[in-house]
């Protein structure tokens, strides 16, 4: 980096008071509204989060009322949101300040459920002024720039390890929560991975990567190979009734959502719906096929203690996971 990190500071911290987004949880911001925003976007992009953000203040407006809700509201509210196990540890969340209190540093934050060093560096920084650096892909994306650093980068605890000692010393601990705020919004915003908009940084001077003109091929990245895995699903109505697989509420992925039940193979028709997705590394290709009752590759999903007939009517009472939701709406109108 070049220049005095003091400069830096001031010149990204005076950008951000005029330049931050006008976000619901920097409107009165409470420990309750950073904690349920950070969780929301862990993994999630912020046009995303903000209706799912505003209906649960609506429902849920503090840790107790959120504590008090079942598991089957706070699912419904998740739902569409992906990554289902941060609502089921933001539920366990509330009851744990509820039952223990309000952690006081960020190392008692990562003993809580589903926070991690950066949701703890964040809420930690955000709410409670602790000066803790939150490094996450953005903020990476700055650091490898302002650092002019092109040695690969092979997963995000790589990351973390490289750009610690940098994020510790460059933290602003006077405002730790705006600075990193400050440093995500201007990697969100500014220093973008395609086409970064250096001409408007208020930190240009500063960077490596913008004097040496490598911005565009920072950081650099190694990517998974990605592997590919087809999923082949029934759509199955009987007397106004859907088969539908309910996840059990010990299960370790999507506990206690529904999703169209799993065929064991492809039956080789042509699929109603075809839809492909990626998850991290994995390319998936979802295909939806009607069946006769009497097929023989139905019997097994009927008989399986997760499915359930649910009928038409009742539907909307399940949290259904990604875009079983949308098929289901679109095969119910035909
Ligand atoms: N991404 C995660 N947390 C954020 C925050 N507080 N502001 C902007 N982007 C974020």
């Amino acid at each position: 980096m070049r220049g005095e990190f003091s400069i830096f500071r001031k010149r990204l911290l005076d950008w951000f008071s005029q330049a931050k987004r006008p976000l619901p949880w920097r409107n009165n911001p409470t420990l309750y509204k950073t904690v349920v925003s950070e969780f929301m976007l862990q993994q999630t992009q912020v046009d995303t989060v903000l209706p799912y953000f505003d209906r649960w203040l609506k429902s849920f407006p503090d840790f107790k009322q959120l504590a008090e809700a079942s598991e089957d509201q706070v699912l419904k509210h998740w739902e569409g949101l992906g990554y289902y196990s941060r609502a089921r540890n933001l539920h366990k969340l509330a009851k744990s300040i509820i039952d223990e209190g309000i952690p006081q540093s960020a190392s008692e934050w990562t003993k809580r459920p589903g926070v991690g060093p950066y949701t703890a560096a964040a809420i930690g920084s955000i709410a409670q002024d602790l000066p803790a650096p939150v490094i996450d892909g953005n903020v990476i994306r700055v650091m490898s720039r302002l650092e002019n650093d092109n040695t690969p980068v092979k997963s995000s605890a790589d990351a973390q390890k490289r750009f610690r000692p940098l994020a510790e010393r460059l933290i602003d601990a006077r405002q730790p929560g705006d600075f990193n705020e400050a440093m995500m919004e201007l990697g969100a915003t500014i220093c973008k991975r395609v086409r970064p908009s250096c001409l408007l940084c208020p930190v240009r001077e500063h960077c490596e990567a913008a004097a040496n003109g490598s911005q565009d091929s920072l950081p650099v990245i190694v990517r998974k190979s990605t592997t590919q895995r087809s999923v082949a699903r029934l759509w199955l109505v009987k007397d106004d009734k859907v088969l539908i697989h309910i996840y059990p509420k010990d299960a370790v992925r999507l506990a206690g959502m529904a999703e169209l039940p799993e065929l064991p193979q492809n039956p080789g028709i042509e699929p109603i719906l075809t839809r492909s997705r990626g998850i991290s590394s994995e390319r998936i290709r979802e295909s939806i096929f009607a069946l006769s009752p009497d097929h023989p590759l139905v019997d097994g999903c009927i008989k399986d203690s997760c499915t359930k007939w649910i009928p038409i009517e009742e539907l909307d009472r399940l949290s259904l996971s990604g875009p079983h939701k949308k098929w289901i709406a679109q095969l119910i109108t035909g």
